[in-house]
């Protein structure tokens, strides 16, 4: 599902993750604990924010898809999350039909729809913007 283009973004920002920069932070899943990947998750601190992140990509191999690995991704970016006080996670997904499994995988795991820009990626193709709530309903304490 992705373009070239942005196949080419995501080594670009691995390479910079695995160089150090902490803006954006990779997860594995890996077949049967062995050195094969069959799906990943990228995600990093929104800038300029108290406590927003953004999950950039998350992305499992399609003879994998369906059987817990996005999931499982998603639990452990929610895991890491929670350990450093994250308040609020946003995913950007296409309002394409062929987007629909992604948008319901977002919307049973808690994210809600809270912004649609039309015609945003193309003509006809809006971007939807998800947010899931981390809290739990507990406020956020933050440093004054
Ligand atoms: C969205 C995605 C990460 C989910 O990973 P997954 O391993 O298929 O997810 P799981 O097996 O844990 O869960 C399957 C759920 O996702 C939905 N789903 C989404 N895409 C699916 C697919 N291609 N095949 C099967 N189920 C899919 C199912 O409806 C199911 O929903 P439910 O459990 O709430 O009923 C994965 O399907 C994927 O890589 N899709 C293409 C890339 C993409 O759209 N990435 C997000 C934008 S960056």
């Amino acid at each position: 599902m992705f373009q070239p283009a942005e196949a080419a973004i995501a080594v670009e920002v691995l390479d910079e993750a695995l160089a150090g920069d902490d803006d954006y932070r990779f997860v594995g899943a890996y077949e049967g604990g062995a050195d094969t990947l069959v799906g990943f998750a990228c995600w990093g601190p929104t800038p300029a924010t108290v406590g927003t992140w953004d999950l950039y990509w998350i992305a499992v191999d399609p003879a994998w898809q369906g059987k817990g690995v996005g999931s499982d991704l998603l639990h452990e970016v929610e895991r890491r999350l929670a350990a450093d006080c994250a308040r609020l996670l946003v995913v950007e997904t296409s309002s394409r039909a062929e987007y629909a499994p992604t948008r319901g995988f977002y919307e049973r795991r808690g994210f809600r729809r809270a912004a649609v820009l039309p015609e945003y990626y193309a003509p006809g193709d809006d971007l939807v913007i998800y947010l899931k709530d981390l809290t739990h309903g507990v406020l956020a304490t933050t440093a004054s």
